[in-house]
């Protein structure tokens, strides 16, 4: 089986728990703060926008949880996902690694983000959720939590980042045809939207200004509706971890372990997802791996932001957390990769990188898109412009193996297809992309517009 392609596993193979880094990581989480009065949070606070089930997770250190057999019945119409073998990227780069990818993007909805959206939706529905809101970003997640919404027949509003509305109308009428409600963010209709907007009417929107409204609506609901997060928080890193428990057993059907694990970072999800897996290995039984997290130079929240408690939201609604942080106010450049785009990263996330158990490093779009297209080129799935983040410095890697001649093993995160992207590649192709950095005199600016937070 060393020499396949494709390395398959059975539906009973599907993970029957989610792996809990809290259990594990050697530094204990910080607390979480009430945005208005600057308390620790406790979970009746949080229980105003997430079901108790969440919430437990949310907190939890057990090391295994277990997943309900309603979600892994759903898990079924497209887990486990394939792990492949690179070959023919490999031998376009002339490379000594091999390169092995775990495909995500034959989901459904076309990403990893079903993986949490299933069970979101499950227990906001035995919880007596009536109705559901949410934020997305490049339309993944929307999309994602709209056919969950559906399958327990949950109502949803989505409040997509108005460039990305703009960019990607099919995405909107996808997550239509599953029955949600799409709104572009900012809208008029929410004090925080209304508030952006008055400064400025033209304003592209952000995933922060999203969520704000995302969370004013559920919270001025009076419990009817709940919240969904599509990333950051610990419950929605350990829904991911699926990815990683597979892999693990995939890679050994290929009789092969991975120097380097890489996946892009929005939020921290689908990298958490492959990778915390592997860094029980690293933590329990000895193993090396490299974990790389890539992120756009135009939001590089690990790699040029601060470690500080930040708001979750540009509206200062959502719950203040210890994380690597551009500032909750922060307006990314209109790069294509709508998922790259948050201001802070997952606190787990954060403080893994933190102690340097994961590295982290930046790109620009051209080459991601410069290796997206390689790898259609060679593979012929067309990646997400998140995913390519992966694929360009998996290939960095590959190439760096063929200057030192090593047989390196690379393992890399496809979390989703790109079908819905094609006007970035079209973009991309016509020569109208640039690349953006994140400004150097708005880092030294960030300190000033963090929240004070008294850890006495
Ligand atoms: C395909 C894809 N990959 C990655 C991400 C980034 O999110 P996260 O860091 O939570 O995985 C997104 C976010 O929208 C996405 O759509």
């Amino acid at each position: 089986m060393a020499n396949n392609t494709r390395f398959l596993l059975g539906e009973n193979d599907i993970p029957k728990f989610w792996y809990n880094i809290n259990a594990d990581n050697p530094v204990a989480p910080d607390p979480v703060f009430n945005p208005v009065s600057k308390e620790p949070v406790t979970p009746d606070f949080l229980n105003v926008l997430f079901p108790m089930d969440l919430i437990m997770q949310e907190i939890s250190t057990e090391r295994y949880i277990p997943i309900p057999d309603e979600v892994r019945d759903i898990y079924k119409l497209w887990r486990p996902t394939p792990l492949l073998r690179a070959a023919r990227l490999e031998k376009a780069l002339g490379t000594p690694a091999h390169i092995y990818y775990k495909y995500e993007g034959v989901s459904p909805s076309g990403s990893h983000k079903s993986n949490t959206a299933i069970p979101q939706a499950f227990y906001n529905k035995i919880s007596g959720t009536k109705a559901m809101t949410t934020e997305t970003g490049a339309g993944q997640w929307g999309s994602a939590l709209s056919m969950a919404c559906k399958f327990y027949d949950l109502p949803l509003e989505v409040y997509i980042v108005k460039v990305s509305y703009d960019q990607k109308p099919y995405r909107r009428f996808l997550m239509e045809t599953y029955g949600a409600q799409v709104f572009a963010s900012p809208t008029h209709f929410t004090h925080a939207g209304k508030s952006i907007l008055e400064k400025d009417p033209n304003s592209p929107g952000s995933l922060g200004i999203a969520i704000s409204e995302a969370v004013e609506v559920a919270a001025t609901s009076n419990g009817a509706k709940k919240y969904g997060l599509g990333s950051v928080l610990n419950h929605v890193l350990l829904h991911q971890t699926v990815i990683g428990q597979e892999s693990i057993k995939q890679m050994e059907m290929a009789d092969e372990y991975p120097d380097v694990v890489i996946g892009c970072v929005g939020g921290g999800s689908n990298f958490a997802g492959i990778a915390f897996p592997f860094l029980y290995k690293n933590l329990k039984e000895g193993q090396r791996t490299r974990l790389l997290a890539v992120e756009p130079k135009a939001a590089p929240s690990l790699t040029k932001g601060i470690f500080a408690f930040d708001y979750g939201d540009t509206a200062q609604m959502a719950p203040i957390v210890k994380m690597y942080t551009l500032g909750h106010d922060f307006i990314p450049p209109e790069i294509h990769a709508g998922g790259l785009r948050y201001h802070g990263m997952a606190p787990t996330l954060s403080s893994l990188f933190d102690q340097g158990l994961v590295e982290a490093v930046s790109v620009y779009q051209k080459p991601v898109f410069e290796a997206a297209l390689l790898f259609t080129n060679t593979e012929g799935i067309l990646p997400a412009p998140e995913s390519s983040h992966a694929i360009r410095v998996a290939i960095d890697e590959a190439l760096k193996a063929k200057e030192t001649g090593e047989k390196k093993v690379i393992l890399f995160n496809l979390s989703g297809h790109g079908n819905f992207d094609l006007s970035a590649y079209h973009a991309f192709q016509s020569g109208s992309l640039e690349d953006y950095d994140y400004p150097e005199e708005e880092i030294s600016k960030i300190k000033s517009r963090l929240p004070e937070i008294n850890l006495a």
